[in-house]
């Protein structure tokens, strides 16, 4: 708390596994999924405010806008009007997930602001209502909200809690330059398979591996149907997958629609060579370490 504000924090996720069906009518793809929220995290503090203001501090803070096409401004708004009140809040956004990187940070925003304006303005909304909200905003934002591991249909926003043993250590290798979601999208559409299946399944080898706590069967399940399109748009990924493989990764996947490459270590002390490879091979422009599972948002 600072003054009369509420501060949230929200992680940023990891998409263990992402299997991607034939594009629907209404534009978006049917998936099967597993997030794992890791420890990187967006700060939202919400305190009143004459009128609607968003400002963001943070990594790459400059890119993000701060006008109503930003996700924790519609959040705002959309609170708002579900609960009948002018959204009249200041929010500002600290970033620590990277921008446009497949990371979902825009959507841990959405989530967070969502979970502040509501003890800010007294609403009591449950977490179920919350999560509806969430999934209007876009299909990442009700799984910031969750946190720690979930299996995600539908388009991602359909989420159920998966079972998970242990902490994984993770390296991030980042790009400055992001990925566009709906673009990598549009790739996958233009490169996929015509047999492409219209309703994925859960990969069934990753939830049995995630169950053992095991990061080497965990390792090897990893797996991104997005990945060739997102590849296709950024081919320098493929270096930075095989110097990863190299210094003796258990499993390389894009997160999301990328561009964030993620890399899993034995343990922490494994993690941490495996990021000073990366970072000494200059096949990334910034190099994290992260854990997960963490919680989803709250109130901090
Ligand atoms: O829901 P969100 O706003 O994050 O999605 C951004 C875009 O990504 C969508 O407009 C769509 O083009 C694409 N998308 C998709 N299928 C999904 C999720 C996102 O095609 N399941």
């Amino acid at each position: 708390m600072t003054g009369v504000g509420v501060r949230v924090r929200a992680p940023g996720k990891i998409n263990l596994s992402l299997c991607v069906g034939r594009r629907r009518e209404d534009g978006y793809h049917p998936l099967s999924t597993v997030f794992q929220a890791v420890s990187l995290f967006e700060e939202v503090t919400a305190t009143p405010s004459p009128e609607l203001r968003l400002t963001v501090t943070g990594a790459q803070a400059e890119r993000v806008p701060v006008d109503e096409t930003n996700l924790a401004w519609r959040a705002a708004q959309l609170l708002g009007d579900t609960i009948g009140l002018e959204p009249l809040v200041h929010l500002h956004v600290h970033k620590g997930v990277p921008v446009a990187g497949g990371m979902a940070g825009g959507s841990a925003d959405a989530a967070a602001t969502l979970l502040a304006c509501d003890a800010l303005w007294g609403a009591g909304l449950s977490r179920e209502e919350l999560s509806e909200l969430a999934a209007e905003l876009g299909a990442d934002v009700p799984f910031a909200l969750l946190g720690h591991t979930a299996v995600g249909s539908g388009r991602g926003d359909v989420l159920s809690p998966a079972m998970s043993r242990g902490q994984y250590h993770w390296v991030l290798a980042l790009r400055d330059e992001g990925l566009s979601t709906p673009l990598v999208f549009a790739r996958f559409d233009a490169l996929a398979d015509p047999l492409v299946v219209a309703s994925p399944t859960p990969d069934r080898d990753l939830l049995a591996a995630l169950r053992t706590g095991d990061p080497d069967l965990v390792g090897r399940a990893l797996g991104n149907d997005l990945e060739p399109a997102a590849i296709d748009l950024a081919p320098e990924l493929v270096e930075t997958a095989r110097v990863a493989e190299e210094a003796g990764a258990l499993g390389i996947v894009v997160s999301g629609s990328g561009p964030t490459v993620a890399v899993l270590g034995r343990s922490a002390q494994h993690a941490l060579a495996l990021q000073a490879a990366l970072t000494a091979a200059g096949v990334a422009d910034q190099v994290l370490g992260a854990h997960g599972p963490v919680p989803g948002a709250r109130i901090i």
